[in-house]
Order: C-alpha cells, then structure tokens, then sequence
C-alpha cells in the first residue's frame, strides 16, 4: 500500500528537477486526487454530488525560463517532452494531451512570453476513477496562473481545467474532479451544488468505520469511454421532456411527474431517473453521515451502485461482482462504483473490526472468479490544491 507522504514526494522531486534542469524549481504546485462519497454522473447535469480530496497528489515543479521553450520531464512515465509555447501541436500520447491542452489554454488567455521547466509525478493511480488527469490540469494551471501572476484565483483555476477538458480534449465532463481536488478541505465533507456552482462543508459522525477503494483493476479513460454517450443521452432526454411539459429547465429541475412523460424511451428514462433519485440521496446522504447513521449510509451506497449499474449502466462485471461479494461479508456497510464508470473502482464503507478481514475475503474471492489480484486502497481525506514556494 502507497503510504507515501506530500513531503516526501516533493523531497524527491525537487532532487530530480535539479538532476534534469541544474536547476532549483521556483515552487511546488500540489494537487490530490479524490473520491466520491456519492453523486455520480450528476455534475454535468447541474445537480449535486460530494467528493472529497484524498492523500494521494499530483506535484508539479516548476521554473521559468528566459526563452519561450516548455520542458517536461514526466516521472512516473520517465519521458521528457519539449516545444515552444507558440507550438502546442497536440500528441497521440494521453498524458502529453492533457498537459499540451493545459498550457495551450493559459497560454492563449494569458500572454506571457517566457516558457518553463516542469517535472511532474504523483502517487495517483492513473485510469481508476481517482482523478489523476484533473490534478493534473489542476497542478499546472495553479503552477503557472502563480508564477506569473502571483495569485492563487480558485474560481478562475477550476473554470481554466474545465475548459481544457471541454473545449480542447472533447470531454464533455462536468466539474467534479477539480472541484474537489481545488476546494476541498481536510476532516470536511464537500457538499457541490453545479447548478449554483457553489459549495458547503459539513462534519461526520461516522464512527468506528473506514472508507476503502476496491480497485477492479479494469482500467478506462474517459476520452475513450462511452462518458460522452452518456453526457448526451441526458441532454437529449431532457429535450424531450422540456419540450412535452413547455418547460425550459435543467435535469436537476425536473419533477419526477416530468420525467415519466417520456416513460415509453426506456434507454432515457432510465437515465434521468438515475439522475434525479442521485440528487436526492446525496442530500440524504448529508443528514446521514450527519447523523452517524451507518446502516441508512450503506443503503444509499447500495441504492445508487444499483442505479448506476442498472439505469445509467456505466459498471461492469468485475464492478457487479465485487459489489455482490462485498455483502456477503459481515464488515461492509455498503458501496459503490465510483467515477465516470465502466472500470475503476469500488467506494465502500467498512467497520474498522472486521476490515482487514474484508480486504482478504474480497481479494480472494475475486481471484477465484477471474484469477486476478485486484488492490484495495485505503486513504485518508486531505486539503485541497495549494502552492509550496521557499522549496
Ligand atoms: C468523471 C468525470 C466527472 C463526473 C464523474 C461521474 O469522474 O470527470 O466530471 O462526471 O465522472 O460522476
């Protein structure tokens, strides 16, 4: 298990900048990873969800330099890339997409002339729905938008990343992921309202009990998975249904009565009821972890692994299984598939007695079934982004 700490990570990093740039990095840009509690597939349908960051980060160092050259050296590829900054032609290679977009977008709304060096690496498991790409995005744009201009802008941040994945990749992802790597704050749960864009952090009660990622080790991205599909099945069903009911609102809006008036398309039912009981049990998921409650916790948990596998059918028969072996055993309290979906893993709540047990019980029985050794990651809540300087 990955237990490594934020300090360590950028005490190694910063001998590496100077090993490959003989140079000292200016500052350090942190950016974690998160999970999400529950409400998923809802923020790109201006509902509500609640992530929060994790101890697990993206780190980016970085100096500027006198010409208009960008270097990259990339750790946890050990690849080093380079190009002038008025030549941001894209590459096949995913990792180099997403920090070629990044600076393509500030580059064009910024004007700065001069280019940088930047090591980037990180403790993030890339491809299990544990946001590597969007601290990523997040760690370069607070690294650069701080350099050269000496702030620290969160709102601005998150609205740069959203436009890399939106305008410029072809994702149409929602805000989530940065959301939660920018606003989070350690021993707080985050509560996201995307129709508002606004945000509220409220204390848990949860005693006694653990939250744990089981990774189905299926990987995915979202560039290449069905998300888009999704994204537009919820737009088209919402047509629908504002054009039947003479409405003009959004998903988030919609009554359940509204929603039934497109009954007879089963495929965009199903997906916006889905999106309309998932905002619901985030908002019943605050008053329990409020209140303690650990078995009305797990139902919800349950209930909305259900509705994502069944209704929005973004899971997979690895994700099913574990779910349907998890229960089995008396420590689980309840989970879920967690992220965009088709892969990744499981959020799952389990009682601190039984919980070493659990992780055996689940990664044997996975075994036996596809002869894979699956991981299970335990992790702790942690701040959110934040610039180190005087490294
Ligand atoms: C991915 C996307 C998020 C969100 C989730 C599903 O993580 O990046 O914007 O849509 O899937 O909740």
């Amino acid at each position: 298990m990955d237990r490594i700490t934020k300090n360590q990570l950028i005490q190694d990093y910063k001998k590496l900048f100077f090993d490959n740039f003989q140079i000292k990095p200016d500052i350090a840009s942190i950016a974690p990873g998160r999970v999400n509690i529950i409400g998923e597939h809802t923020d790109y349908n201006l509902g509500l969800a609640m992530p929060i960051a994790i101890n697990k980060w993206i780190v980016s160092l970085l100096s500027e330099r006198s010409d208009n050259k960008v270097y990259i050296y990339s750790v946890n590829y050990n690849k080093r890339i380079s190009f002038n900054l008025n030549d941001l032609n894209n590459s096949n290679e995913l990792w180099e997409k997403y920090v070629k977009s990044t600076i393509h977008v500030i580059s064009k709304k910024y004007n700065f002339n001069n280019g940088f060096n930047i090591l980037i690496g990180g403790n993030i498991p890339i491809g299990f729905g544990m946001s590597s790409s969007a601290a990523l995005e997040v760690s370069i744009v607070s690294a650069i938008l701080y350099k050269c201009f000496n702030k620290y802008d969160k709102s601005k941040i998150l609205k740069i990343c959203n436009e890399v994945e939106t305008k410029i990749l072809g994702i149409k992802s929602g805000m989530l992921d940065q959301y939660a790597s920018i606003f989070s704050i350690d021993k707080n749960f985050l509560l996201i309202d995307f129709n508002s864009i606004t945000h509220e952090y409220f204390n848990s009660n949860i005693k006694k009990s653990s939250w744990l990622l089981v990774n189905s080790m299926v990987s995915r991205d979202l560039v290449n998975s069905e998300y888009n599909i999704r994204v537009s099945e919820c737009k088209e069903g919402l047509d629908l249904v504002n054009k039947s009911t003479k409405k003009n609102i959004s998903l988030s809006a919609l009554t359940f009565n509204d929603i039934e008036v497109i009954k007879n398309n089963k495929k965009l039912y199903n997906r916006l009821l889905h999106v309309y009981y998932e905002n619901q049990r985030v908002k019943k998921m605050k008053e329990e972890i409020l209140n303690g409650n650990l078995n009305n916790i797990g139902e919800l948990l349950l209930e909305s692994h259900y509705s994502l596998s069944k209704n929005y059918e973004v899971s997979c028969d690895e994700i099913d299984f574990i779910i349907s072996i998890s229960k089995k055993h008396p420590g689980f309290i309840g989970g879920r598939i967690m992220g965009g979906g088709f892969g990744g893993c499981t959020i799952n709540l389990v009682k601190d007695n039984l919980k070493k047990d659990f992780i055996l019980f689940v990664k044997n029985q996975f075994y036996n079934e596809y002869k894979t050794d699956i991981e299970v990651e335990e992790f702790s809540f942690s701040d959110g982004s934040h610039i180190l300087t005087n490294l």
